[in-house]
């Protein structure tokens, strides 16, 4: 049988480069798309490990014809479409662009590969965020949860998970929505919330940092780990039909545990660092998130392997090496 070949889009991100690790294991022919950067440096650092392994091509899901293009040299037979401006808050301040490259971008997608080939299969980075609010009334929300958006970047999700829908009830493409909740590991942006309390707690610790300011500590997440979650995002493709699955633990914590956890692994109180600072909340929040992923684990077997504490265990230590070293 010959080779699969996937192409990732945002693949030096932090599930793009979980993933590329997975799908090289299964033995795929693995192309990821990059967008140009003034500092190149460190662009591709989360990939250090496969970088030879590895066809990168300069492409964004704001120029469809870079698209095209490289759908066109790939000619792959699945596309994870990863890539977006996937910071919440930074959203509001970049409404236009997020909608651009996170909703239009997805557009653009589905048109290149309508296209070059509407054979390939599509994986769709939808998000819990898509849920704003709204809950079912046992606490979880799971597919048939109606949307209820509460960010631009909400919002140009639900236009993408709509988009790839129409797409597939139009065409008969294969096009299936992963609606992630969050995902974290030692690779995560440190301006997300659990890396930004891992490292800056450790640096307190250590003696090389004195505060820690946050935001919203009330706020609660069903927090996973993103290896964990690329594999959920292959199985969804390798099904015999596409559809739509949430993907969470179904356990969820609030910031102000995420803190108590962290701090306390160190031996530190974190009621003796952490300072509030407005700026860090958002113009309208998004209280509670506690996903139900049972249709994934029917249909498709999926089981998350780490635990919330085994996950922020593996990023503290991340960062006690980091500093050591
Ligand atoms: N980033 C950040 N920084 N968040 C803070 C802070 C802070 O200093 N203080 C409190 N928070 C709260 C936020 O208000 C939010 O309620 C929670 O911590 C989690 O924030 P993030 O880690 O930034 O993640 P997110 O939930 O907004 O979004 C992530 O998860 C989505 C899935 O639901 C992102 O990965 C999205 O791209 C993803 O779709």
């Amino acid at each position: 049988m010959s080779k699969k070949i996937a192409l990732i889009t945002g693949i030096n991100g932090q599930d793009g480069s979980y993933l590329t690790e997975f799908l090289l294991d299964k033995g795929y022919e693995v192309h990821g798309t990059l967008k140009r950067n003034s500092v190149s440096e460190n662009q591709t650092s989360r990939l250090c490990g496969v970088f030879d392994k590895l066809n990168l091509h300069y492409a964004d899901l704001t120029d469809l014809s870079s698209l095209i293009k490289v759908i066109q040299i790939v000619r792959p037979s699945e596309v994870y479409n990863l890539a977006a401006q996937s910071h919440v808050r930074i959203s509001f301040d970049q409404p236009l662009y997020t909608a651009n490259a996170t909703g239009i971008g997805t557009l653009n997608m589905l048109e290149a590969i309508k296209l070059v080939d509407p054979t390939i299969k599509l994986y769709q980075a939808s998000s819990s965020e898509m849920f704003g609010n709204n809950i079912d009334e046992d606490g979880y929300q799971r597919e048939g949860t109606p949307m209820n958006p509460v960010s631009p970047y909400g919002c140009a999700k639900v236009f993408s998970y709509n988009i790839c829908r129409n797409y597939r009830n139009s065409y008969g493409m294969f096009i299936s929505n992963g609606i992630l909740f969050n995902h974290e590991s030692p690779r995560r942006g440190t301006n997300f919330v659990t890396n930004k309390v891992c490292k800056e707690a450790v640096k307190i610790y250590l003696g090389l940092s004195k505060k820690l300011k946050l935001g919203n500590l009330d706020a609660t997440r069903d927090w996973g780990h993103a290896k964990d979650y690329v594999e959920a995002m292959w199985l969804i493709l390798q099904q015999d039909n596409p559809d739509d699955f949430v993907c969470s633990t179904g356990v969820s914590h609030s910031v102000k545990d995420l803190c108590y956890y962290t701090f306390s692994k160190l031996g530190l109180d974190y009621r003796d660092y952490i300072e509030i600072d407005k700026k860090y909340f958002r113009p309208e929040e998004l209280r509670d998130l506690k996903g139900d992923s049972t249709k994934l684990m029917n249909i498709t077997g999926w089981r998350p392997t780490y635990s919330f504490e085994s996950m922020l265990d593996e990023m503290i230590n991340y960062w006690l090496n980091f500093y050591k070293k």
